[in-house]
């Protein structure tokens, strides 16, 4: 099937569907046994991330199993940190640790932008693989960390709760900062072209701490660094749309949208679909925004709050996801719950 027929495509081109395209955020993952089986094969994680055929293995799973209308690229966003030279680790139960970025001398030692290639060619290898096995009507989105959230991860070394850390240095050391947030933006952008030599139709951008900046450098570390993204997508590959997901970005929704050009915009699960038809979606596509906590629920409260999330968002352009990633306690057959609410 030519790309722009996929549902997923249709939406992001602008259309009103009559029942909307349909992929969960971290659908490969946890939650689903074949996942946990997989991962156990590949050793860890990271193993995982980097074997072409166990990663593109467990982003087919969810597609087998339910028949979603979108794959996403199995990896990370720290993958591409990794690149740049920092020390990436999994902590089973805490999550990622990594070697910190606090002062110039921890920025020079990091890696040029070309250089990241050579640690990142086994994604490539996965996404060129998923092109040839993925069931023709099924759209493949590749993905990288926006740079501000990318960056919070290399200064902190870790997940913070208020991306303290990131934001001292912004603060005290703004030169250190730009410069970082600068060659990040750059990896992001080689990274994300070569995924889309590889065979990826459409990528999106996880800015998941986007709601952690003050509001006046929203504009500067969230905007900006997505429109210099798009702009360059645009510039090389005009028919890739791009989802940009500024997490938590509250009523600056609508002037991301506004200023990067965005085809998609994710919602998170704060966000009131009656609000978002009026100031994003008229716009642009919009994707969201069920609470992933109802997918470990299930049940009616679950079928009603999809059934919602589908009418409020009808009058427009829209790809059904969860606000966020679904959850390793989510319960597998709550997934069909949600999607015979959605398909009928
Ligand atoms: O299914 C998919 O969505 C595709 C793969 C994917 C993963 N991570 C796999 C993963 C994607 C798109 C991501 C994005 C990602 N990674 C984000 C942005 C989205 C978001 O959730 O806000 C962030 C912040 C990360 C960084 C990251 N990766 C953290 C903080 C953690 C630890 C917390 C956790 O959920 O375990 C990860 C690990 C991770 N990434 C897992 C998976 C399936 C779990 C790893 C495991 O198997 O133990």
């Amino acid at each position: 099937m030519k790309s722009r027929n996929k549902l997923l495509m249709r939406a992001m081109a602008g259309e009103t569907l009559p029942v909307p395209p349909v992929w969960m955020m971290r659908q490969a993952g946890r939650y689903l046994p074949e996942y946990r089986a997989t991962r156990a094969r590949a050793g860890s994680f990271l193993d995982l991330c980097y074997n072409p055929e166990l990663a593109a293995e467990v982003t087919l799973q969810p597609i087998r199993r339910y028949g979603f209308d979108a794959a996403i690229l199995f990896a990370d966003i720290l993958l591409v940190p990794q690149a740049l030279g920092a020390d990436l680790k999994f902590v089973e139960g805490e999550g990622p640790r990594l070697s910190t970025i606090t002062d110039a001398a921890g920025l020079a030692a990091l890696k040029p932008v070309e250089d990241i290639h050579e640690t990142l060619s086994p994604v490539y290898e996965t996404v060129k693989r998923l092109a040839e096995e993925l069931p023709a009507e099924t759209a493949l989105i590749g993905f990288a960390g926006a740079p501000w959230t990318v960056a919070t991860y290399m200064i902190a070394g870790r997940g913070t709760p208020d991306q303290a850390p990131a934001r001292r240095l912004m603060y005290g050391d703004p030169e250190t900062f730009d410069a970082l947030m600068d060659r990040i933006t750059e990896a992001t952008i080689a990274y994300l072209l070569r995924q889309i030599e590889a065979g990826a139709e459409c990528v999106k951008i996880f800015d998941s701490w986007a709601g952690g900046l003050p509001g006046e450098m929203f504009e500067k570390y969230t905007i900006l660094p997505a429109k210099r993204i798009v702009d360059a997508i645009r510039a090389a590959h005009p028919g890739v749309p791009v989802i940009g997901f500024p997490r938590g970005a509250g009523g600056n929704y609508a002037a991301y949208v506004a200023a990067t050009g965005v085809e998609c915009c994710a919602l998170d699960t704060s966000v009131d679909p009656a609000w978002a038809a009026k100031e994003v979606q008229t716009r642009t596509c919009v994707q969201g925004n069920l609470d992933p906590l109802l997918m470990v629920i299930g049940g009616r409260a679950l079928s009603d709050a999809a059934k919602r999330c589908v009418e409020g968002f009808s009058g427009g352009p829209h790809v059904f996801n969860l606000g966020h990633g679904i959850t390793p306690d989510a319960d597998p057959a709550h997934v069909d719950v949600m999607l015979k609410a959605i398909r009928g």
